[in-house]
């Protein structure tokens, strides 16, 4: 099995459309998948056309610490096609980022929950949706990830927000030895715009090899299926958004899988990796979502968020087992 999150800290790039017409995509390829909507937002359930009156159990009652006794993921699964199941979300999940704080376990929810899960569904893929914000959500998943798709649209906006997911994964790497294996994926490309062309450089530069081969061109079907509910392939299959996502889910299976094996006794040093993160997470405007509606001249968060990477980043690792909650 296979666990995969869609990531960007940017809103608008694409992890939505990725992560439901990749899962779409594998489970037309006979592969079993699970998407777990887990962005408040719930635009991957909406997208599915699933609605809040369709089920009353959500991943927020998977993930709370409130309720008595978890449910599993296998309780609140819905059946979206042949291979293809669906974890739904709903605005609720939001409290999450409030509730889990100082919790035990805080950061394993999912992954925990990801682990019960296997016994029981022979999932192949398991593909999560993350919201445009880096907190417990995005933390959660990128604990139980071992592979990170990172959408970037065609603006310089995406690339900001993905250095701040890449500081967290290499935290993640170098203080708990949980190698998340990232790449980029170009969506929403136009090769007819020089800026585009532009923005695929500068990704290739930053991200190197570890860029899909596959590219998602512009598609304006890929914008009307959010409206209709249904995968691309599903409302289209002529499309070349279609095409586009049929050939990301073949790159996807044939690459390497990054052999990432989890390290529960890391434990520790991911929770006062995510204590300090929280502490710097009180400071007004560090969560704020990116969106291209945002004007970069929001450098408080910028120098809060590299205050916090700082903090974290030159605590020496033996520390992290001395801290008095150990
Ligand atoms: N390749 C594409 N071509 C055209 N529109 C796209 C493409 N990918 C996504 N979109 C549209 O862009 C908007 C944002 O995409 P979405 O996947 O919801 O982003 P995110 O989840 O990162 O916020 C949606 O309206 C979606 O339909
Ligand atoms: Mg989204």
């Amino acid at each position: 099995m296979r666990v995969i999150a869609s990531a960007n800290q940017k809103g608008g790039c694409g992890k939505t459309t990725t992560a439901i017409n990749l899962s779409s995509s594998l489970s037309l390829k006979g592969k079993r998948v699970l998407l777990i909507d887990f962005d408040p937002q719930a635009h991957a359930t909406m997208g599915l056309n699933i609605k809040p009156s369709d089920f009353e159990k959500s991943i927020y009652d998977v993930i709370t610490p409130k309720k008595k006794g978890f449910l599993g993921i296998g309780d609140i699964l819905i059946e979206i096609k042949d291979n293809f199941d669906l974890a739904p979300s709903s605005l609720i999940l939001s409290a999450v980022e409030q509730e889990l704080i100082g919790i035990d376990g805080r950061e394993d929810r999912l992954f925990e929950a990801i682990q019960e899960l296997k016994e029981e569904y022979a999932y192949d893929y398991i593909v999560i949706d993350c919201p445009p914000s880096i907190g417990h959500l995005c933390f959660n998943a990128l604990r139980a990830c071992e592979e990170v798709i990172i959408p970037i649209d065609m603006s310089l906006f995406s690339l900001r927000g993905v250095a701040k997911l890449l500081e967290i994964i290499t935290l993640l790497k170098d203080n708990v030895g949980h190698d998340v294996k990232s790449r980029a994926l170009i969506t929403m490309y136009d090769r007819r715009t020089r800026y585009s062309r532009i923005v695929l450089e500068k990704v290739k530069a930053e991200f190197g090899d570890n860029v899909f081969d596959t590219v998602i061109r512009y598609n304006i079907r890929l914008r009307e299926t959010a409206d209709c509910g249904l995968p691309i392939g599903d409302y289209d299959k002529h499309a070349i958004g279609h095409q586009d996502y049929e050939n990301l889910a073949e790159e996807i299976v044939n690459l390497e899988t990054a052999g990432i094996h989890q390290n529960l006794n890391t434990l520790n040093r991911v929770q006062d990796i995510l204590q300090k993160t929280e502490e710097y997470m009180k400071s007004p405007g560090i969560e704020q979502p990116i969106s291209e509606m945002e004007e970069p001249s929001s450098y408080q968060i910028q120098s809060n968020y590299s205050k916090m990477v700082e903090v974290i980043t030159t605590e020496p690792a033996d520390s992290f087992y001395n801290d008095e909650d150990i």
